[in-house]
């Protein structure tokens, strides 16, 4: 579905008569197709503390990126002095030091300095340490500041630049890998103003292939014929995935064409049949288990509480919710998932704001996150991992047959003033997926370009 008014007010007539009338202005996002490379990139880089190991493992991640250039500018009087002129493609601050509120005033200082030398569709990265894991009161409420920080921040932005938290204790460098990659990258466009914890212990990887991160991956898309799951499979098969499609059989027509075109499996099969977990563990098995699963099916049936029949209830808590969790603990249970492997549930701005006429979608997409949070520990010791994205306003054919003002509402109530497109959740799917995210595990990342809902 294509937005005219975004592309309208990226014209100069269009950025004049909104600039005049005090209009939204989105900003074309610059994604994967527009994306600047890494080797392209100057990156400034600040810490709360130059000297101390954690920092050192974040330059020598960073370092691995490849980027043109990674420079220093807090101590770096030469570099400050550019007469504000843009010359970063990001801004990464380590504030994992920040030991007393009193100190955040170096917060400011970075910040209120090199801003103005953040490029359009910039990035910014701010690194925390887990308030849980403090080692003083003081300590613990200087980092949980951190994130209205970085909120107010991602919603200062202009142009196309996101804002994000990352919070991490180890440090080491192959944790923070993946991550440093998707976000500085063109991958995160429509993700802004979001907490990333990076909890899980450390994992031995193999060598990574970062073109083709998911090769010789085996990985299950649930809802691959259409809307957002099509993305998903698409993304999967160019990053190398030996993709599995599954539909219920009434689209078979449409699930074997994307298969056929993608070179993967079609599996033709309604996940809240009683006999999916072992038709999905029977096929897991012949292919050594699966190495993805990526829960993306999902249903609505909207009506408010009032309206709503018992079987409109029963059918969507059971796609949306209760199917994923039979089935992965019926491969849990049964040695069904590989090792290290990855499960990625799809969840819903609806179930984290709610949304009149959708307690039953609601309902399933809040338990969603629930069901992320509750086996993400159990999955941490088997070397696995599980996370949610929440999606907001996307635009697919759902959300085109919305009446065009409620519509344009929900386009513009976020910080970048504009619907996320599906191939942005497939992005940040595709992040958690990879081999390299060992350590994102229990995470619910929203897709919604920093939606006012639920926020
Ligand atoms: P869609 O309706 O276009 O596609 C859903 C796919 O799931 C369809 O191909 C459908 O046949 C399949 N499916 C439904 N029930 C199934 C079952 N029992 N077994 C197997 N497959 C089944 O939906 P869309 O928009 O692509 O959404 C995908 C996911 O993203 C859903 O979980 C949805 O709740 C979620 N989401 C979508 C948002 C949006 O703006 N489109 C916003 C937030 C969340």
């Amino acid at each position: 579905m294509s937005d005219r008014y975004l592309n309208f007010t990226n014209t100069k007539f269009g950025l004049k008569l909104t600039s005049m009338l005090g209009l939204p202005q989105p900003y074309q996002l610059r994604r994967r197709d527009s994306d600047i490379p890494l080797n392209e990139q100057n990156v400034a880089i600040g810490s709360v503390d130059y000297r101390n190991n954690a920092f050192k493992e974040l330059e020598a991640a960073l370092n691995t990126l490849g980027l043109s250039s990674l420079e220093y500018p807090s101590i770096n009087k030469g570099v400050e002095n550019t007469g504000d002129k843009a010359v970063y493609h990001a801004l990464v601050f380590d504030a994992r030091a920040l030991q007393r509120p009193i100190d955040s005033i170096q917060l400011y200082d970075y910040f209120n300095k090199n801003i103005r030398l953040l490029q359009n569709c910039g990035r910014i990265i701010l690194l925390g340490r887990t308030p849980e894991h403090c080692e003083s009161r003081d300590q613990r409420v200087a980092q949980t500041g951190l994130q209205g920080f970085i909120r107010s921040l991602a919603k200062e932005c202009r142009k196309g630049t996101t804002a994000q938290l990352i919070y991490d204790n180890n440090g080491k460098a192959a944790r923070l890998q993946s991550t440093l990659r998707f976000l500085l990258s063109g991958d995160s466009a429509y993700v802004s103003g979001q907490m990333i914890w990076l909890q899980s212990k450390d994992s031995t990887i193999g060598s990574i292939n970062w073109e083709l991160p998911l090769r010789d991956q085996k990985v299950l898309v649930t809802g691959a014929s259409q809307g957002i799951g099509l993305a998903i499979a698409e993304l999967i098969t160019k990053l190398g995935g030996d993709l599995y499609c599954l539909d219920i059989p009434q689209n078979q027509k449409a699930l074997e064409s994307t298969a056929m075109r993608l070179g993967g499996e079609a599996i033709a099969l309604d996940v809240s049949s009683d006999h999916a977990p072992e038709t999905l563990l029977e096929i897991g098995g012949k292919i050594d288990g699966w190495d993805v699963l990526i829960h993306n099916a999902g249903i609505t049936r909207d009506k408010t509480i009032a309206k709503m029949s018992e079987k409109d209830w029963i059918q969507v808590v059971d796609v949306n919710l209760a199917a994923q969790q039979r089935i992965n603990d019926c491969l849990l249970e049964q040695n069904g998932f590989s090792k290290g492997a990855r499960i990625v549930c799809v969840s819903s701005i609806s179930g984290i704001a709610g949304n009149r006429g959708q307690t039953n979608y609601a309902y399933s997409k809040a338990a969603v996150i629930g069901m992320v949070e509750a086996y993400s520990q159990t999955l941490d010791k088997k070397g696995m991992t599980i996370n949610a994205v929440a999606p907001g306003f996307i635009e697919t054919a759902m959300t085109g047959a919305i009446p065009l003002t409620v519509r344009e509402a929900g386009r513009r109530l976020n910080s970048l003033s504009q619907g996320g497109q599906p191939r942005d959740v497939a992005e940040v799917i595709a992040w958690l997926a990879h081999p390299a995210s060992f350590a994102v595990n229990g995470n619910i990342i929203r897709v919604c370009g920093q939606s006012l809902l639920g926020a």
